[in-house]
């Protein structure tokens, strides 16, 4: 393992509680999921099923949805509690933004009923006011973490928005696969653009527990630490999402150089490659 304490890795992104959205289906599906993460180490998560923002201002829908997530996630807990007793299960939610004012007031819509809500754009589009989305969700005294920035379409060319992102309040989680390639070259840039500014907050697998895909943490890991990303690494998987558990700001990660054009290249072409081979198997 690449880490020291690689047991006490937490993920604070993924989509593992059965049968409400479009991540695990049944209960052995998040089973099987699971036990892919704790080989790798990742022990604690906080997993994030989608929800719509307009859904949080309805309030009989939203308390019919959040007791149907809640009894799946119960249901998948206790399997998870007998068969990996070592495994910490928390939820969330990943919180669709599609209208700018959200009610976040129920603690079961936030990051383990912390002050943390993981923030998604809708349709990987970044519409505009974003910052003023932001800047809202902190004044009602939340603290928004914005989901893999990296995906959004057009954002090869929008790096002002980062920092934009980040002055207005947010935190930033980059998603494992956006480093190697899983989502397309412009993704992988902006990622590594974000790693190498020394913006990202978090590093999270986003995780829907298809079996035939890969989490690529290791992948993730092993070009981080290439680059002598040691601490950053520490700071990005362990400490960082840990600090969300215990409701503590993220503590600052140093950046880490990026890839050549090429290299990142390469390595996305053989993810793309990858991921079409675990398709057709
Ligand atoms: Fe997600």
């Amino acid at each position: 393992m690449i880490l020291e304490d690689s047991t006490s890795l937490v993920d604070i992104h993924s989509h593992l509680v059965p049968g409400v959205d479009d991540g695990a289906r049944h209960v052995p599906g998040v089973l099987d999921a699971v036990e892919r993460m704790a080989v790798l180490g990742i022990r604690r998560m906080i997993t994030t099923p989608h929800i719509d923002a307009s859904l949080t201002l309805m309030p009989e829908r939203l308390e019919k949805r959040l007791d149907e997530v809640t009894k799946a996630w119960e249901k998948a807990r206790d399997a998870i509690h007998t068969q990996f007793p070592e495994v910490e299960y928390r939820r969330g939610h990943e919180v669709l933004v599609d209208m700018p004012e959200p009610d976040l007031a129920d603690p079961r819509i936030r990051l383990a009923g912390t002050s943390f809500v993981l923030l998604e754009w809708p349709r990987l589009q970044v519409p505009p006011g974003t910052p003023r989305v932001v800047r809202h969700i902190c004044d009602e005294g939340y603290r928004p973490i914005i989901a893999h920035p990296e995906r959004y379409a057009g954002m090869v060319h929008k790096r002002e928005l980062l920092h934009q992102w980040k002055e207005a309040g947010a935190r930033l989680q980059v998603n494992y696969g956006s480093l190697v390639g899983r989502y397309g070259s412009e993704a992988q840039a902006v990622a590594w653009r974000i790693i190498g500014l020394g913006l990202a907050d978090y590093l999270a697998s986003d995780f829907h527990g298809q079996s035939r895909l890969k989490i690529y943490q290791k992948e993730a890991w092993s070009e981080i630490e290439q680059r002598d990303g040691h601490e950053a690494l520490d700071l990005l998987c362990r400490v960082n999402p840990s600090r969300v558990l215990e409701d503590l700001e993220p503590l600052p990660v140093p950046a880490v150089s990026a890839p050549s054009l090429l290299l990142q290249r390469f390595r996305g072409i053989m993810a793309r490659r990858e991921r079409s081979a675990e398709r057709e198997t």
